[in-house]
This record gives structure tokens, C-alpha cells and sequence, in this order.
């Protein structure tokens, strides 16, 4: 299309039947806030003027969108979805286009759907307003759309104000709206508010396209994509929908899902191919998995790197900055944070590895801890490729041990350890034979009374 597109977000609504302190359009959906997951969908369709209207909470909205370069434009008095549109004119002063209305609260619109509707204005019967239709399983009480079986637009009606036969109409307003500049400002204008909840209609401009005598149609997509979030248990529905698609999307890119519908990716999940990812596993933000890794059952990932063929779990968790190089192992209760393990290097059982380096091939044993922490400070570890740390270690931070090394089981290392060397940290053992023995004929005899 070549009319430049421009977009208008609304999110200023109170959102009160998500029953929060954040704002609606920020909760999350695969770990990033929905009005994020819009936003870069409407980017890719080609946006070049993008403008968020927030309102109650709109602070923490216009924090959360900061970094995107969106405009802010404000509602004070939450009047209706008209009257919100309207906020942006000032914003989009001087601009001429095609601009899409869209709803903070349907956060899954497609950008192939986006650019559909606004080229829908291009076409020779020349529409005065295009409107996103969706026949949902069940039509709750979303806004009906009455058309003609070509998509030509009758009449919107919002349930509050529907009659029991617009009511059974099974086809739905998403909210998502195309119209030209040069139109929605005259006809948001336009809009009164004489209905059932007191306040300014957005499909209202399609009515009083049509009294104008311009053309208004619908076109239409599926419920997945524009189901709109205002409870919690929308929000949860949303999620089910999107986890379910990343997952037909992993398998479709080549990894194996032995128990897809267990499985939780976040919105950034980079999976490789030959992955295999057994059941109960939840992938937080920034997790990459290269080609051929395993990730074991009830495993819980998250700003983490796992190299090709390494194999994690089950029962790890792997947090912001765990890098896991090529075959390297990570096993059971073993928590990794902020710390590279090197090629082929194994942490089997029962660690905590934090603020460290593990050199390839170096052998963790089990209940190693990183004492990383003094309660004010953090301090890093440093292990050489090669050496073996016995079980039940700790290492206490700042302390490296070199290339080769062996630390005894049970040992708690202060200072460093010098390449190939044996260290053991223990109290001297003390052994008295027989005692126990005398000890028990003793204690009975006692109790005997003898
Ligand atoms: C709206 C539509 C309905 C449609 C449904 C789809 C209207 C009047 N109704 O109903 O036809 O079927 O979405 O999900 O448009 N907002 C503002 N300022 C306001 C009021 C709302 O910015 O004064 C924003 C909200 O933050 C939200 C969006 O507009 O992102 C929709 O508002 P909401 O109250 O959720 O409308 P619905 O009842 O869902
Ligand atoms: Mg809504």
C-alpha cells in the first residue's frame, strides 16, 4: 500500500474488570506486556506514525513504551472508545493517510490482518471505514456487527444497547477500525453519546459513515487473534492460544515436544532444530537453545544460553546469564545464574553456580556452592578447564581454581588454587578404635542400674 498508515492505540480504560494496580494493557502475555506484542506487530505492517492513548495509569504505560518511540496522547475523563480516538488528532495534526484504530486490549492482531484492513479502503468500491469482523465461539458481550453477506456494514450495535435478535447476529466487532484521516476526525466529531453506557462510541462513525452516504464493510478473521482481554481469565485464554501456536511453531521448526501442551515458551524463545524438550518445561524471556540440546523434564529457563547438544535437567534452573557452551551438562537442583560453563564441563547435582566461570570439561561435584555473596557485595568464581571440585564444596568467592585442579569432597576453599594441585579443606580426622563399642556396654550398664 502506498498511503502511509498511522496507527492509534487506545488504552486508556480503567480496566477494572482485571481487578489490578497494573494497568491492563501491561500484563503480560509469553512474558512481555501485551501492548508490546501490538505495537511490534503493528510496526511490521508498516506503521510510520504510531500513537497510544492512555489515560487512568497511563504513567506506567508510558514507561513500558518508552523505549519504542510511540507518541502519548491523553484522555483525562474516560468518555468511550470515540472519544479516545479523537486524543490522537493532535498528534497526528498535518497527517494524511489511512490511520487504524485498534484496541491496547487485542494485543494478538496480526500484521498481515493490519495491512488487510487498510488496503480493504483501496479497493474499487472505495469504503468509507473498514471494519475487522469475528465470529467467536461464543459472542459474549462483544459488539455486533449487522452486514450484508458481501461484508457491507448496516449497522454496529453494542450489546448493552443490542436487541435480542442483533444479539443473536454471531458476528463481532474486534475493534479494530480503518478509516482515512481526512474522515475520522469529522466523523469522531460527530459521534454523540446517547446509548445504553453514556459514552462515545468508535463503531458509532460507522453508523454515521453510512448516513453519509459512504460505504462502510467488514472483513473478518479468526477469534484467536482479536479476542479482547478485560478479565483475568480472558488474559489466561489469550496466553493458551499464543503458547499454543509457538508450540506448533517449534515443532513445525524442527524440535520434538514430547508433551507439547506442558511446555511455556516466552515471546523471544529461540529453539534450534533436533531440540528436545521434554514435559514441563517453562521458558522465561531471553532463552536461546541451540541445535540438538535436551532440556529435561520440569526444567525452568530464562535469560539463558544453551549451547548445541548440551543437555539440561531435569529439574535445573538456568537464570539471567547462564551460558551453557557446547555438551555441557547441567543436571538436578542445579541452579546456574550469571556464570559461563565451558564446553563439555558437567554440574550434575544439586549446585549452585552463580557469578563464575567453569572451564571445559571441569567436573562439578555434587552440592558444590558458589559462595558468591557477602550481603553486601557479589564476587566472581573462577574454575580452569579440567579440574574436579569434590562434593559438597565451597567455594567461597573471589577464589579461583586452577586448570587441572582437585579440590577434596567437603572442602571449604578461601584462596585460590594453583594449576593441577590437590586442596583439601578439612578438620583432621580423629579415630578411636573400639570406643563406640565401650561406649555402648557403658550406657547400657548405666541403665541397667548396675
Ligand atoms: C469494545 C467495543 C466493542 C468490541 C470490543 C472488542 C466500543 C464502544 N466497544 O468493547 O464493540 O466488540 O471492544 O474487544 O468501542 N478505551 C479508552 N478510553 C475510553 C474507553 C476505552 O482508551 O474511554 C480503550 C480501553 O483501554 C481498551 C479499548 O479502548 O483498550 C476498548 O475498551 P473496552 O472498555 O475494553 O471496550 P469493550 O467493552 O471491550
Ligand atoms: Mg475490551
Amino acid at each position: 500500500m502506498d498511503t502511509p498508515l498511522a496507527v492509534i492505540i487506545l488504552a486508556a480504560g480503567k480496566g477494572t474488570r482485571m481487578k489490578s494496580d497494573l494497568h491492563k494493557v501491561l500484563h503480560p502475555i509469553a512474558g512481555r506486556p501485551m501492548l508490546l506484542h501490538l505495537i511490534d506487530s503493528l510496526d511490521r505492517a508498516g506503521a510510520v506514525r504510531r500513537v497510544v492513548v492512555v489515560g487512568a495509569s497511563g504513567e506506567q504505560v508510558e514507561r513500558a513504551v518508552a523505549a519504542t518511540g510511540v507518541e502519548i496522547a491523553w484522555q483525562h475523563d474516560q468518555l468511550g472508545t470515540a472519544h479516545a480516538a479523537l486524543q490522537a488528532r493532535d498528534a497526528l495534526a498535518g497527517f494524511d493517510g489511512v490511520a487504524i484504530v485498534c484496541f491496547g486490549d487485542t494485543p494478538l492482531l496480526a500484521t498481515e490482518t493490519v495491512a488487510r484492513l487498510a488496503e480493504r479502503l483501496e479497493a474499487a468500491d472505495a469504503p468509507t471505514v473498514a471494519v475487522l469482523g469475528f465470529r467467536p465461539a461464543d459472542a459474549r458481550a462483544y459488539g455486533r456487527v449487522i452486514a450484508d453477506a458481501d461484508g457491507t456494514i448496516r449497522k454496529m450495535v453494542e450489546f448493552k444497547d443490542a436487541s435480542a435478535a442483533e444479539r443473536a447476529v454471531d458476528l463481532c466487532n474486534s475493534g479494530v477500525t480503518a478509516v482515512r484521516t481526512r474522515d475520522l476526525w469529522r466523523l469522531l466529531d460527530a459521534v454523540g453519546n446517547d446509548n445504553a453506557a453514556g459514552e462515545y462510541y468508535l463503531p458509532d462513525i460507522v453508523t454515521l459513515a453510512i448516513a453519509e452516504g459512504g460505504r462502510a464493510v467488514a472483513i473478518e478473521t479468526g477469534e484467536d487473534e482479536v479476542a479482547g482481554i478485560n478479565s483475568r481469565g480472558e488474559l489466561a485464554a489469550v496466553e493458551a492460544g499464543w503458547q499454543a501456536a509457538r508450540r506448533a511453531q517449534a515443532m513445525a521448526d524442527g524440535a520434538t515436544l514430547v508433551a507439547p501442551a506442558t511446555v511455556w515458551f516466552a515471546h523471544d524463545t529461540q529453539i534450534g532444530r533436533d531440540v528436545v524438550i521434554e514435559p514441563n518445561v517453562v521458558f522465561g524471556p531471553g532463552v536461546d537453545v541451540a541445535d540438538g540440546a535436551t532440556i529435561r523434564a520440569f526444567s525452568h529457563l530464562e535469560g539463558a544460553t544453551v549451547g548445541a547438544q548440551a543437555d539440561v535437567g531435569p529439574y535445573a534452573r538456568l537464570r539471567p546469564g547462564a551460558t551453557l557452551a557446547e555438551k555441557a551438562k547441567v543436571g538436578n537442583f542445579v541452579e546456574i545464574k550469571k556464570a559461563a560453563i565451558g564446553v563439555g564441563a558437567k554440574v550434575n547435582h544439586l549446585s549452585y553456580i552463580g557469578d563464575a566461570e567453569v572451564g571445559a570439561d571441569a567436573n562439578i561435584g555434587a552440592g558444590t556452592i558458589t559462595c558468591n555473596y557477602d550481603g553486601f557485595f557479589k564476587y566472581r568464581t573462577v574454575i580452569g578447564a579440567g579440574a574436579f571440585v569434590g562434593s559438597n564444596s565451597a567455594l567461597v568467592a573471589p577464589v579461583s581454581i586452577g586448570a587441572g585442579a582437585i579440590v577434596g569432597a567437603g572442602s571449604v576453599v578461601t584462596t585460590d588454587v594453583e594449576a593441577d594441585a590437590l586442596t583439601l579443606v578439612r578438620a583432621q580426622r580423629a579415630t578411636k578404635p573400639g570406643w563406640a563399642a565401650r561406649f555402648r556396654d557403658m550406657m547400657r550398664a548405666r541403665k541397667a542400674g548396675k
